[in-house]
């Protein structure tokens, strides 16, 4: 494909020295990670074999909701980020090849490795001198050596390459910020050579020097506290993106798990998480109770991290109670609704939030969607509203006599028998409740995301049902009950 002519977009006071990267993927780790580089001085080739998805990068079109990423997309564009679908150009020029390629969970929960094999093979038929391939999937541990083996087995001299594995931890929505602001940078690398090459490339971050950037991505690093980079062998970095993401995981499990305590205990989840998290060796991250975690990578690498357990033999059952909690939360947050409503059959819902989280479109394993489907199926008509999601929702779950996709909050609210929230979007905590009341039918509202103070909301006039706390009610409904 022609490309458009190079323009000068070198982020300006940057002394370390631009590396030619290839980045193979433009999905969310790909096109980010590409972009960043950018912004970080390195001169940077994004490859994706779908030409459709090529042409629209190349002409401004961001594809996905993330934040910072359509100003990026603009600087870099066709100047330091070229868009194409020639793998072998890009193999031929550039010094490392980040894999950022989809790792889809397969029907046994292991990783379907085809597409990073499928890459290793076309980067094979174009490499002829030393290269640093970066595995930035997320991939089982022994990937490394599997894509070393590929390498070989079609003919290229173990001494052209090395494989390294340096894991992404971005999260959607802050995954420019996360990337440009890192905890930590992992590099697993068992050469010295390459070991120093991704050294390099991260050396804007690690020196502090982006920091000093006036236009630079705001975030948590500074001149002062850059991030660290860890150096361990291909095998361990693999196993910490693993390891972190099923840990995150469990963690939310298990304060869904004592958010159920607490509902039966009529105490307050967010009161525990808060007396838990102060303690500095638990801290108060990823205690947020809910539905459950969704996205394309909790489910997914849980799954495949207990996979990976079972083929070497390791009992690893803790992970199946992680994923059997996150099943039984959405189940329960229906018993809820059938609780608060008595029959479901016939009952009008107004739903808040398709994407498995605020701040983005991602709809892949959003347990909001598998509750509206779950109601669907209990014979509820939805009226559903997201502020992202809906295009990508509507292409799976497509309007029907018991779905509507609504235009705003107060829209899905309309004459429906109670409000439900599934994603915590910030706008769905600053809703103005005298209009929600006016347009609900009963002012019922069940919260899966504990975004408001159920006294506040109480006073305004609503039952409000929410995870891990006590149902408050209208002080009506309270006098009432005590005649
Ligand atoms: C996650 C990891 O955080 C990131 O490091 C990794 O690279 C990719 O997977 P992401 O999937 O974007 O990132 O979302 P995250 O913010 O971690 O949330 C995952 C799910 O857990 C969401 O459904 C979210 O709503 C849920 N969650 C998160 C909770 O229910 N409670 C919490 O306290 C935190």
């Amino acid at each position: 494909m022609k490309q458009p002519k190079p323009k000068d977009d070198s982020p300006k006071g940057l002394m370390s020295k631009a590396i030619s990267i290839a980045v193979v993927g433009s999905g969310y780790v790909g096109l980010v990670a590409a972009v960043c580089f950018a912004e970080m001085g390195h001169d940077v080739i994004c490859v994706d074999n779908d030409e459709r998805k090529v042409k629209a990068l190349q002409g401004g079109d961001s594809l996905i909701h993330e934040h910072y990423l359509p100003e990026l997309l603009e600087r870099y564009r066709n100047g330091k980020v070229r868009f194409t679908t020639d793998l072998a150009d890009a193999t031929r020029t550039c010094s490392a090849i980040f894999i950022a390629v989809g790792t889809p969970q397969s029907e046994t929960g292991d990783a379907d490795l085809s597409y990073v094999e499928a890459v290793a093979c076309e980067i094979a038929r174009s490499l002829t001198t030393y290269k640093v391939i970066v595995e930035k999937s997320t991939v089982p541990v022994y990937t490394n050596e599997w894509i070393s083996r590929a390498l070989v087995r079609n003919g290229i001299d173990r001494e052209l390459f090395d494989v390294v594995s340096n894991p992404e931890f971005l999260r959607e929505g802050t995954a420019v910020a996360d990337f440009l602001h890192p905890d930590r940078i992992v590099v697993g690398a068992d050469s010295e050579r390459a070991g120093n090459l991704l050294r390099d490339i991260y050396a804007p971050l690690t020196t502090g020097e982006y920091y000093k950037r006036e236009d630079g991505i705001p975030g948590i690093c500074s001149v002062a506290e850059p991030p660290p980079l860890l150096l361990t062998s291909t095998k361990s970095a693999e196993i910490i993106k693993h390891a972190s993401n099923a840990f995150l995981a469990l963690k939310i499990s298990f304060i869904n798990a004592v958010s159920n305590l607490c509902e039966t205990a009529d105490a307050n989840v967010e009161q525990v998480a808060k007396g838990i998290g102060l303690d500095t060796r638990i801290g108060p991250k990823f205690l947020r109770p809910g539905i459950g975690y969704g996205g394309s990578c909790f489910p997914k690498d849980v799954a495949a991290f207990r996979s990976v357990a079972d083929q070497m033999g390791i009992d690893f059952s803790l992970l199946t109670e992680v994923e059997k909690i996150n099943v039984q939360q959405k189940k329960r947050f229906v018993s809820k609704v059938r609780a608060a409503l008595w029959n479901l059959r016939g009952k009008k819902l107004g739903v808040l939030g398709l994407a498995f989280k605020g701040d983005t479109d991602d709809i892949r394993e959003s347990p909001a969607i598998e509750i509206v489907k779950m109601l669907i199926a209990e014979g509820c008509s939805i009226a559903a509203f997201d502020p992202a999601a809906i295009s990508r929702t509507e292409q799976v779950l497509p309007a029907s006599a018991n779905l509507r996709y609504a235009s705003d909050a107060y829209d899905a609210a309309s004459d429906a028998d109670a409000l439900l929230i599934l994603t915590d979007w910030s706008e769905f905590g600053e809703l103005d409740l005298k209009r929600l009341d006016q347009s609900l039918r009963y002012s019922i509202i069940i919260d899966g995301r504990n975004l408001y103070d159920p006294q506040v909301v109480a006073d305004q006039g609503f039952t409000y049902i929410s995870v891990g706390r006590p149902a408050a009610h209208p002080v009506r409904d309270l006098a009432a009950a005590s005649h």
